[in-house]
């Protein structure tokens, strides 16, 4: 099978469902392959790896992708992303970045901590309660949706009541991260977008107003002293990004987790006896399971070339992370799932210049909620045929059933 067939398998209802013997076959046509219209597929670790701490890539920008694509603009779910950090490269990015990093700090993560155990524990209760004749209970809406989504919201400052409609709109918006074959498909995104930009434009002039202990609050703030330094458009692109970005992929890895601890009971002993840490476990679910599976990149220098493949200006890499982290080449016994691994630094959360501004506030999060769902539940088991979502680059479940008595 040639580059260009698989990625055309990763994109029928299957090949989702089930990426990694694709990964397999990718992997065959060496760490970097040719996948047509200048175009080529990165499938191995150190490809890359190489590839995303690059400054000769750049991500793809609303600019590029509206030359290449008619009606890219009249989207304006493509927009807003356009807009975010996530599609913007220097100098815009890293003037943006570090803004949101100045105020997204490790001391406010870290101080997140007490609030995090006790969302945990909260929840756990309602998943108590709600099971307690037995009846299955969905972990991925009671559970993994509810934490990182009460999580971030706490940290922007979006109060309680406004929180659980955000499944829904950022599920929808997110549609506009995936590979897109018609642009039509876009209808609820865009709906989203407008629908969460009027909220934050909103919540932003409610905080300048009333400011608070919170993200919005300061990144308001800076807006409104310098628009140079924050226009009006990136503060809300980036709030957006912010709360999307916080929960979809976090709600994934508990999932993703939460599936693979249902098939590997020895995973669930090492977990309880402390031969496997939280920390190990997340980082195996991260690489083995990943909530992010595929990445962009432009070649923006001249004479670039990765693993002995030339790459001319302007071209694409589509960088399958989840690939990359089932690399033989990286990884002994790569397609093992060995929580016990030490060393393992997946490619989940990017790398770079991109590299994930919430990866500490996820293994947080997964770190508190694994072990306390564990200790909780101690006959936790399947209650019944979990579905996934029909998605490529974000991967995670719609629903997992269990027991809880
Ligand atoms: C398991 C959870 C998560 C995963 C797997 C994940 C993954 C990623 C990846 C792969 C990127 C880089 C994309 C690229 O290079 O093109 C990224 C960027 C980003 N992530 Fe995360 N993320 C997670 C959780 C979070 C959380 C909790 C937050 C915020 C609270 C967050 C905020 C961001 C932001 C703002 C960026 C853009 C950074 C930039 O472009 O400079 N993420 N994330």
């Amino acid at each position: 099978m040639g580059g260009a067939a698989i990625i055309e398998q990763l994109m029928t209802t299957e090949g989702r469902s089930d990426p990694y013997p694709l990964y397999a076959k990718a992997r065959e046509l060496g760490p970097v392959a040719p996948i047509g219209d200048g175009m080529f597929m990165v499938s191995g670790y150190a490809a890359a790896n190489k590839i995303l701490r690059m400054p000769a890539f750049g991500v793809a920008t609303a600019e590029l992708l509206a030359d290449l694509t008619p009606g890219y603009t009249e989207h304006s779910s493509l927009d807003l992303f356009g807009r975010s950090i996530l599609q913007r490269n220097a100098p815009d990015q890293p003037r943006v970045r570090s803004l949101i990093a100045s105020v997204f700090t490790a001391r406010r993560v870290a101080a997140l901590r007490p609030a995090v155990v006790a969302a945990v524990d909260r929840l756990l209760d309602e998943m108590a309660e709600q099971g307690a004749d037995g009846s299955p209970v969905d972990f991925m809406d009671a559970f993994a949706f509810r934490l990182p989504v009460g999580v971030i919201c706490e940290l922007l400052g979006v109060p309680e009541q406004d929180r659980y409609r955000f499944r829904g709109l950022a599920s929808d918006l997110t549609v506009a991260l995936e590979f897109v074959q018609d642009l039509d498909e876009l209808t609820d995104a865009d709906s989203a977008a407008e629908e969460l930009t009027r909220y934050f434009t909103e919540l932003a002039v409610e905080r300048l107003a009333r400011p608070q202990d919170d993200l919005v609050t300061d990144l308001a703030r800076i807006a409104a002293a310098d628009d140079e330094r924050l226009s009006a458009e990136e503060l809300l692109a980036n709030l957006v990004l912010l709360l999307v970005a916080g929960f979809e992929t976090t709600t994934n890895l508990l999932g993703n987790g939460l599936n693979l601890l249902f098939h590997h009971p020895e995973a669930v002993a090492g977990l309880r006896s402390g031969a496997i840490t939280p920390a190990g476990f997340t980082d195996e679910v991260l690489r083995f399971d990943s909530p992010v599976q595929v990445s962009g990149r432009v070649a923006l220098g001249e004479d670039l070339v990765i693993e002995g493949v030339p790459i001319p200006p302007g071209h694409g890499v589509t960088l399958l992370v989840g690939s990359a982290n089932r690399d033989p080449a990286r990884y002994e016994r790569s397609e093992v799932f060995d929580p016990t691994r030490t060393d393992s630094q997946p490619l989940s959360f990017g790398g770079g210049a991109h590299f994930c501004l919430g990866s500490q506030l996820a293994r947080l999060e997964a770190e508190v909620a694994v072990p306390a769902l564990l200790d909780r539940f101690p006959r936790l088991a399947p209650g019944g045929v979990p579905t996934r979502r029909d998605r490529l680059v974000l991967r995670g479940f719609e629903t997992l059933p269990v027991t809880v008595r």
